[in-house]
């Protein structure tokens, strides 16, 4: 299905500029480049299946946000520690990891413009490949990592696991506060891409009140992020994000311009999201209806308002860090992000 909303799109922000995520990011071109010859080194597998599924993952293509993120943090300290890339590399393996289990638990058919490796090989596959590149991510931060990363790292896959479990016992919760949600959102997506900040600062031995600085950076830019994820859900264009729209709703989940409007909203008009949400399949009329109610209670806008002054918290915390071109790359993302398409 398209959706496009034929209304005007709350994700416009005030942010001006808004300039793609990517500028700037000419600074850490060459260490990316890097980062993709690791990945795919580290899909390889004996087992053809599995070399298929990690190698799909990547090849697919998306941001790569977090690795950006650690090389930005840590040439923003004026540093190109070459280990860098290789904690680069680990935390995309890692977040492929999750975006295969995520897929599963949310049942979702299409990622990054393609079919899903679940829909396409089943659970197992999918699930197991994750494992394998979780296994992978954790060697490679072993061989080459410092200790303290390691056990940043991995204490942020305790966080976000206990996200998704949060999340999933709010399925269909219609009581659903926002506190809960920003519990949930900072679990399981924003301590993961401050911890990316937090290691990347680390990697260029800064000291700990500019690593804390950057990590706040981070915190504050993933919960922009989750929020703006949330929304496209609802008000994106679906060819831009590469999924479909509407999964959020469909699987029950409470996201911020559902739990805003739900706070507002009549009886009959709570019942009839109670009834829609969690379906196993959702029309598209039974879609604009609960996007109809979304908007009369002017909650994507809202929502947005929320991720704009996410941002310019985020921008905030980089206030003492020198004017480097790698600086103004995370300003830039800051603006971007809170007002990005995909
Ligand atoms: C998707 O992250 C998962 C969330 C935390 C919302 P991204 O939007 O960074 O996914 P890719 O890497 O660009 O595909
Ligand atoms: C992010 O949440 C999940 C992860 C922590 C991987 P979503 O479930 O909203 O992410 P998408 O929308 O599937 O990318
Ligand atoms: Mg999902
Ligand atoms: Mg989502």
């Amino acid at each position: 299905m398209t959706l496009v909303s034929p209304r005007p799109s709350p994700l416009t922000s005030r942010l001006q500029p808004s300039p793609p995520v990517t500028h700037g990011w000419s600074v850490i071109a060459r260490d990316l480049t890097e980062v993709e010859v690791l990945l795919h080194a580290e899909a390889a597998s004996e087992v053809p299946l599995a070399q298929a599924v990690c190698g799909a993952v990547h090849a697919a293509g998306g941001k790569r946000l977090r690795p950006a993120l650690v090389l930005l943090a840590c040439r923003a300290l004026e540093s190109s520690a070459p280990d860098a890339r290789v904690t680069g590399a680990a935390v995309e393996m890692i977040h492929a990891a999750t975006l295969l289990h995520d897929d599963v638990v949310d049942r979702s058919s299409s990622r990054r413009g393609r079919v899903t490796a679940f829909a396409r090989w089943g659970s197992a596959p999918a699930v197991l490949g994750g494992d394998l590149l979780f296994s992978r991510a954790f060697g490679l931060l072993a061989r080459h990592g410092q200790g303290e990363e390691l056990r940043v790292l991995s204490t942020c896959m305790l966080t976000m696991c206990r996200g998704e479990i949060m999340q999933n016992v709010h399925r269909g919760d219609l009581e659903m506060t926002e506190g809960a949600y920003y519990d949930v959102i900072r679990a399981k997506t924003a301590d993961f891409i401050s911890a990316c900040c937090r290691v990347g600062a680390m990697r260029a031995d800064a000291s700990s009140v500019t690593i804390e600085r950057l990590a706040e950076y981070g915190m504050n830019l993933g919960l922009a992020f989750q929020v703006t994820d949330d929304l496209l859900d609802l008000c994106g264009d679906e060819t831009e994000i590469g999924k479909p729209l509407g999964g959020d709703l469909r699987e029950g989940k409470m996201t911020l311009p559902v739990i805003l409007a739900l706070r507002a909203a009549r009886p009959a008009e709570r019942e009839r999201v109670k009834q829609i949400a969690g379906k196993p399949v959702i029309s598209r009329d039974e879609f604009e209806e609960v996007r109809t109610i979304l908007y009369a209670y002017d909650a994507p806008a809202r929502a947005c308002l929320v991720a704009e002054d996410l941002a310019c918290a985020a921008i905030r915390a980089l206030d003492p860090l020198p004017d480097t071109p790698a600086r103004d790359a995370l300003v830039a993302l800051a603006c971007g992000l809170s007002s990005r398409s995909k």
